[in-house]
């Protein structure tokens, strides 16, 4: 299925852009926000990142395959010191979901890689390196954690049973391992029961909130003033850290008498939410949350 951008117009809008704006796009997938925004300002220009080699450009777009969480590099590159607007739309398309080859769904059987790269080199970690050499409690804790999944410890345990027989190479081994695992009750629920486990992997192999960390504070940074940074998360470990991050920034900084003004103010205090016309077209967006902040200087 080809990937629909998620909260279009609320992030185009809620960005405040001008004319002739330079935007900084931090995870372009097929571009659908950034060739929207390029539609509506003709004069824009946008530096787009997307780790994914896949991933092409268009006109009046130059992309950088990276991490973005070294978005200073590229604006480096670029020459660029400052940007108009920044945009975050986290996780992956519904075409590298379904279509990578790298193991990110779990409905098909594929090896076990999930890399944002796609091609990673040998000092790259992928899920199998994770599923076959991490200790039980360091998997438990993952699961746990980054999956908030509640059989995370029945799940692990079965991973290190059933490795210590044989390797498990692929995605279909391991929703058999995890079907093992889990109640028989949990597996008709209507999340599959192999969702957070997969979610958990993930974010591990890709150092996803330590990413995310990173970037946000890079790509605050990078904002001219009076300029507006747009992220938008799809699980609540993300959206948490968009939300501390966003609060401090918001935060008068240091303590009384010498109390600063704070270096930003949230656009939406709530995330702003899919209408329901939009979730109807495309139920990536069910889950989908934008905030929205300004720099002050
Ligand atoms: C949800 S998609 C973006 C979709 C895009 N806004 C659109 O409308 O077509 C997220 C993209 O960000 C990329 N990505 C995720 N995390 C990244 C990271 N840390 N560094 C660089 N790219 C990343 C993924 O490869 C994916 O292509």
């Amino acid at each position: 299925m080809k990937h629909r951008p998620v909260l279009l117009n609320e992030t185009i809008e809620g960005l405040g852009l001008s004319e002739d704006s330079v935007v900084l796009d931090c995870t372009f997938g097929g571009g659908g926000h950034s060739k929207e925004i390029l539609r509506r300002y003709r004069k824009a220009k946008v530096v787009a990142i997307d780790e994914d080699r896949n991933v092409e450009g268009g006109e009046n777009i130059s992309l950088y395959h990276e991490n973005f969480r070294n978005l200073d590099r590229v604006l480096q590159k670029e020459n660029i010191e400052k940007v108009d607007g920044v945009i975050f739309d986290l996780g992956f398309s519904s075409d590298q979901l379904e279509s990578s080859g790298r193991g990110f769904s779990f409905l098909k059987d594929e090896p076990l890689l999930m890399t944002l790269k796609a091609k990673p080199g040998e000092e790259d970690l992928t899920a199998k390196m994770v599923i076959n050499n991490w200790s039980e409690k360091s998997l438990a804790d993952i699961i746990y954690g980054y999956g908030e999944e509640r059989y995370a410890r029945r799940i692990a345990r079965i991973i290190a049973e059933e490795r210590f027989r044989k390797p498990i190479e692929t995605t279909g081994e391991l929703v058999e391992i995890i079907k093992k695992a889990v109640p028989s009750r949990y597996r008709t629920k209507k999340i599959h029961f192999a969702t957070r486990t997969f979610q958990a992997l993930r974010i591990a192999v890709n150092d996803e909130l330590g990413a995310l960390k990173e970037g946000l504070e890079k790509g605050f940074e990078a904002l001219k003033p009076e300029s507006r940074m747009a992220v938008i998360s799809f699980h609540s470990l993300e959206d948490r850290i968009v939300k501390k991050f966003y609060k401090e920034k918001a935060s008068p900084v240091g303590l009384w008498p010498r109390v600063e003004e704070s270096k930003a103010v949230l656009i939406n205090k709530k995330p702003i939410r899919a209408s329901d016309e939009e979730i109807k077209n495309n139920i990536r967006s069910r889950s989908a949350k934008l905030r929205i902040i300004k720099k002050i200087k």
